[in-house]
């Protein structure tokens, strides 16, 4: 079953699901992206600071991939935050995914010493001329989020923060959303440590899933974009495997009942 789109405020659509890819790099990442490819992800989420945006542009090359039919988000690292190291960092990651534009282009951090401002003077110039199609931020707070979105007038998209279920930000997912910027969770599965959480399990037992798909899916219905890292076959196939089943209102209560892990 195909990933179903969220329409973003810039009028373009992002898949729900995206394909993490921290932590992949070189051949393995080759080997992830092109699988993943082949199992009908068309959403990939990468960034400069990643170190893997030559290999993912090299497997998009060689597997000879419809570009129109992709969805690519990449992010500025902190390091380049103002305006002309902005512009700069652009190119690196169109020359590395040897692509002409992002689908998506994030601030990965809030800058520490640099006004949002300059970063998304960059970003307007960026996207005027054609290199990326929607812009958005990533860990922004709700006051953050006010600044950026205040800050431009291009819309600001999506706020891709670590969310999953022992974080839990419902506060920020709401204020997002009545704003509409889609929040994308990212370390969705908390890296791998939610498998063993006792709610997910009796939830997924009652569904024939794993803990981890209940953990995906919770997000799904919580009108969340997710972006899953996984490296195995096994795991790729799980993660698209959310899209012909539901969740029960008595159960997304029981989940969001969980309890956060201390800060
Ligand atoms: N904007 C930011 O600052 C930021 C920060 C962190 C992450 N991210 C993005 O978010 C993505 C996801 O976060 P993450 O990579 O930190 O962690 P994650 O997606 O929460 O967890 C990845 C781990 O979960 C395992 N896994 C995947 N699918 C599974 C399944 N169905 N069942 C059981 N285990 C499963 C993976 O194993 P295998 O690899 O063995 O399959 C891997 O060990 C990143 O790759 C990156 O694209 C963004």
């Amino acid at each position: 079953m195909s990933t179903p789109d969220i329409t973003l405020a810039s009028g373009h659509a992002i898949p729900q699901l995206g394909l993490g890819t921290w932590m992949l790099r070189g051949q393995q990442c080759k080997d992830v992206v092109k699988e993943a490819l082949e199992l009908g992800y068309t959403h990939l989420d990468s960034a400069w600071m990643y170190e893997n945006q030559d290999a993912i542009g090299q497997v998009l090359k060689e597997v000879g991939a419809d570009r129109e039919s992709l969805f690519i988000t990449s992010k500025i690292w902190h390091s380049h935050l103002e305006y002309e190291a902005t512009l700069e960092q652009m190119e690196e990651i169109l020359r590395d995914l040897q692509t002409e534009y992002v689908d998506l282009l994030l601030i990965h951090h809030p800058g520490q010493g640099v006004p949002v401002e300059r970063t998304l003077a960059a970003f307007e110039k960026i996207y005027e001329a054609g290199q990326a199609k929607s812009i958005g931020i990533s860990n922004f707070s709700i006051e953050q989020t006010d600044r950026a979105r205040a800050a431009t007038g291009l819309p600001i998209c999506t706020n891709q923060v670590e969310y999953h279920l022992r974080h839990n930000r419902e506060k920020l997912r709401r204020h997002c959303h009545a704003h509409n910027v889609v929040l994308t969770a990212h370390r969705p599965l908390a890296q791998g440590d939610l498998a063993r959480d006792e709610v997910l399990k009796q939830v997924a037992a009652e569904h024939g899933k794993t803990p981890a798909q209940v953990a995906l899916k919770w997000l799904l219905q919580k009108d969340m974009i997710v972006i899953p890292k996984a490296s195995s076959t096994a795991h790729l196939r799980d993660n698209l495997d959310l899209f012909d089943w539901q969740l029960g209102a008595e159960e997304m209560a029981r989940l969001e009942g969980v309890e956060a892990d201390p800060d």
